[in-house]
């Protein structure tokens, strides 16, 4: 595995790669990478012949007072993980390698992503959209693979792909779980016991909406409710959003008429935790 950490150096090296004919599929993290990341290398690899991961703890997608410097960065970890799982260039620059200190130029879709975290982390996705962009443009991939478990921003890219004419293709990868149904994320390690006990009822509530609507119901605000009501049963939690929208254009739905994703994000403690599924038409 080859490790760079220059811009100039992944370009010629993506340069050099598609010279050769080759297809370069990328997953792009922040890093302190768990199974869920690992799952997406998987995927790129089976629809390309080099596996590009990227880590970069992109500082303009935290909103300030966010946890950016706290971020976990377990670099000899990260290293060892992306080697095992046969990752073929982990490309890992850092800050001054992406932003020159007056850069000015973003990157921001304006529909999709207003609502759910773009409405509680005002500026979060035009930070994404950007990295992305620039990352894109830095490892020239042919296709990229981001998690379904970042819902909408799946979806804002895919959008910025498509309006922006950037000839990559993006790949969903599925949600990965703890045994116990935690989805992955990086952010799990900052909870403590009791909040990694806590942050199970994100999975219960949508496991309990699965069940309803699968019993006939339709009714949003219905089951808006019922979530509420097991959120409120654990008293570390504190909702900041529940939210049933279409899974194409996140627009709001008032009942379960086409494919619904539904999308919670909960604060455990200090903690925000996001988590949702996808309810097909009953
Ligand atoms: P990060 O949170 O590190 O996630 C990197 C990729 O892993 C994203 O596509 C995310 O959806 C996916 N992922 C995270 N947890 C997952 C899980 N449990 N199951 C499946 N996939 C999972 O998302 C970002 O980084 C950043 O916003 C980034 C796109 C890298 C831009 O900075």
């Amino acid at each position: 595995m080859d490790i760079i950490r220059t811009v100039r150096e992944m370009q010629q090296r993506a340069l050099a790669e598609k010279r050769k004919g080759r297809r370069i599929g990328f997953v792009p993290t922040m890093g302190c990478l768990h199974a869920g990341h690992l799952s997406l290398t998987k995927l790129a690899r089976d629809h390309s012949d080099l596996v590009v991961l990227s880590i970069f703890v992109n500082p303009i997608q935290f909103l300030a007072g966010e946890d950016f410097t706290r971020y976990p960065r377990p670099v000899e970890r990260d290293e060892a993980l992306c080697l095992q799982s046969g990752v073929d260039v982990l490309f890992y620059p850092d800050g001054a390698q992406m932003y020159a200190p007056d850069h000015s130029v973003f990157v921001e879709e304006t529909l999709l992503s207003g609502g759910l975290c773009g409405a509680s982390r005002p500026g979060h996705f035009k930070g994404v959209t950007t990295v992305v962009a620039k990352l894109f443009n830095i490892v020239l991939p042919d296709v990229a693979v981001f998690g379904q478990k970042d819902a909408q921003q799946l979806r804002v890219i895919q959008r910025m792909v498509r309006d922006l004419n950037i000839p990559v293709e993006i790949l969903p990868g599925p949600i990965v779980r703890e045994p116990d149904g935690l989805a992955m994320s990086s952010r799990n390690q900052y909870l403590t016991p009791q909040g990694r006990q806590d942050a199970l009822c994100l999975r219960r509530a949508l496991e309990h909406v699965e069940k309803r609507v699968r019993e006939g119901e339709c009714r949003v605000e219905t089951l808006r409710h019922e979530i509420a009501v097991i959120l409120a049963g654990v008293p570390s939690a504190c909702v900041d959003y529940i939210e049933f929208v279409d899974n194409e254009t996140m627009m709001p739905v008032s009942r379960m008429e086409r494919a619904v994703l539904v999308a919670l994000a909960v604060k455990i403690g200090s903690t925000r935790l996001i988590d949702n599924i996808v309810l097909p038409v009953p």
